[in-house]
């Protein structure tokens, strides 16, 4: 039986319904993403044209593509299938961008000028679909944390905005797991030590950009360890929670457990932050492992 996480200790509602914020009330928001809490914006819709809602069909992938993704920094568009849609999905893209760095500029404005590499994903695939085609490894509906297998990124952290524009009134339905220090201190003893010249050939050979650091080796090794136990993933600490169409959530997905359950139609962007930009470090993963590792791993 899954050991049930109370939802005021996993989440925090916010009633906004505007991407563009006048004065919002948000001093206690940056404080509970920090936590690793969940922000959740049942009111926050975003709004798709006419020939954006055409996009909402997994044929406009490119095969074996999971995502449509978008570099707003670099306008670089990867994985739509037809010439002649790249458009609308850039537009749409960039347009989510644009919204989702607004809804930064109002309720985490420390933030803001920090952040830097945005990425974002238009996904189109159902969840029990995609789920059906990969591997225990890339199977998203395992709890996790996010670590990016061929990015080192040395701790700082991952911030992702998830919108849900399933136009079918289905709900993208997740797991919410416990917060980061238990999580890091059950699982720590089980980790694979880190080898410097694993780190090196990983990078000469260009499995990564650039080397692992201790952190990085920790963190992939962390999520495969979530993953592969079942036990864990069966009777571990958990929520469900269903984000409804026109709802909008954030969390830092490298301290917050989570897996995907359900749903399809899903606007995500990532920023990648700078733990200095933190206003308490002291609750990044980084920080946590140093903490129970005694040194740095970085
Ligand atoms: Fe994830």
């Amino acid at each position: 039986m899954p050991n049930p996480i109370a939802y005021e200790l996993a989440v925090m509602t916010l009633p906004y319904q505007q991407w563009h914020l006048d004065r919002p009330d948000a001093s206690a928001v940056v404080a509970a993403l920090e936590e690793g809490k969940i922000l959740y914006l049942p009111r926050l819709s975003f709004i798709l044209t006419p020939q954006e809602e055409a996009l909402l069909d997994p044929v406009l992938l490119e095969p074996e593509r999971k995502n449509i993704s978008y570099r707003p920094d670099r306008d670089r568009l990867d994985g739509v299938a037809a010439p002649e849609q790249r458009p609308a999905a850039r537009q749409l893209l960039q347009r989510y961008y644009q919204d989702c760095r607004a809804l930064m500029a109002s309720l985490l404005p420390a933030y803001l000028d920090a952040c830097h590499s945005p990425a974002g994903t238009l996904r189109l695939h159902q969840v029990a679909d995609w789920r059906a085609r990969a591997s225990w490894r890339k199977d998203d509906s395992r709890l996790h944390v996010d670590a990016f297998p061929s990015r080192p990124n040395r701790g700082e952290r991952i911030l992702r905005v998830f919108t849900n524009i399933n136009p079918y009134g289905i709900s993208r339905t997740w797991r919410i797991g416990e917060p980061f220090p238990p999580l890091a201190q059950r699982f720590l003893p089980r980790l694979r030590r880190y080898s410097p010249l694993a780190s090196w050939w990983l990078n000469a050979v260009g499995i990564t950009q650039t080397r692992r650091s201790r952190y990085d080796h920790l963190m992939l090794q962390l999520h495969d360890a979530m993953k592969a136990d079942t036990d864990y993933q069966r009777d571990g600490p958990q929520l469900v929670m269903a984000f409804p169409p026109g709802s909008t959530w954030i969390c830092f997905s490298d301290q917050t457990p989570h897996a995907a359950m359900d749903g399809q139609f899903l606007l995500e962007q990532t920023f990648m932050l700078p733990l200095s930009a933190m206003r308490d470090p002291r609750r990044a993963p980084l920080s946590v492992l140093q903490s129970l590792v005694h040194e740095s791993l970085i």
